[in-house]
């Protein structure tokens, strides 16, 4: 008897606002019968809710069904970054390789529905190939997918870089006191400690939080003058929310 092969699509759906996604992937929706939704902790509901109004909205008929996938808490702050997130990787895959055989009928087709776009800052198509690699029979299609970097420049109505210039993406981590060198602009992502604070003041700050949805909050300026409004608002969002997202761009001031 030939094994089942397990059929996948990996597809964006923007960061916040259900128009964001594609033709592409509203055709994969409807192909797909499964969906598989991470159970977060944090960002929870408001996040989920997205997933689940999305396939409301652009499924024709009700022939799907959702498969909740329990997400292994990782460690904060851990002294060896990279290890910690392979362990977390390898029991994340280990969820979903369990959820998928046991879910996904011969002939049905599975559905993950990634934040934003699945090539930046998310792991999905990493554990998808861990479980390929632990010799499991699955194919899959990645669909892109607007993300917030996308989501951010159109909102503040800004080119990404300068003309002919690179474009740094990095995260509050990586980010140092200043923009390289030859880097004319940045995006940072990832940010819980607002690493903006402690950077070169004399930077062109483009912050957006909540982006695409109706919660959004766009500020920008010359970072010595915009940063405790930044500060204030992204506090007061949180602690209403429960959760923030924020994202922005830096980039030196055109003389
Ligand atoms: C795990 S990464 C996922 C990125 C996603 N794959 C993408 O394409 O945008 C999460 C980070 O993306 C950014 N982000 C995601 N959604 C956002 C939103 N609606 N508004 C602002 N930033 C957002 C934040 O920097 C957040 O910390």
């Amino acid at each position: 008897m030939v094994d089942n092969i397990l059929k996948l699509f990996i597809i964006g759906i923007g960061v916040g606002n259900p128009e964001h996604l594609t033709v592409q992937a509203i055709k994969a929706l409807n192909r797909a019968t499964v969906f598989f939704i991470p159970d977060k902790g944090t960002e929870k509901a408001a996040l989920r809710h997205l997933r689940t109004e999305i396939c409301a909205r652009f499924i024709e008929g009700d022939a799907y069904r959702f498969v909740d996938v329990p997400m292994p808490a990782r460690a904060r702050n851990p002294e060896d970054y990279r290890s910690t997130v392979a362990a977390w990787h390898d029991a994340i895959a280990a969820t979903y390789q369990r959820l998928l055989t046991a879910e996904l009928a011969d002939g049905e087709c599975g559905a993950l529905l990634v934040w934003g776009d699945p090539s930046l800052y998310d792991s999905m198509i990493r554990i998808v190939d861990r479980i390929r690699a632990n010799g499991v029979a699955l194919e899959y299609e990645v669909i892109p997918g607007i993300g917030s970097v996308q989501a951010l420049a159109a909102q503040h109505r800004i080119p990404l870089n300068r003309i002919g210039e690179p474009v740094l993406i990095t995260t509050g981590r990586k980010l140092g006191d200043t923009l390289p060198d030859d880097i004319g602009s940045a995006v940072v992502m990832l940010d819980g400690d607002q690493s903006f604070r402690r950077v070169d003041q004399d930077l062109e700050i483009f912050w957006g939080a909540y982006l695409g949805t109706e919660d959004e909050i766009l500020i920008s300026g010359r970072l010595a003058d915009v940063r405790d409004e930044i500060e204030t608002r992204r506090e007061q969002a949180r602690q209403r929310h429960g959760w923030i997202m924020d994202s922005y761009l830096l980039r030196r001031r055109e003389s």
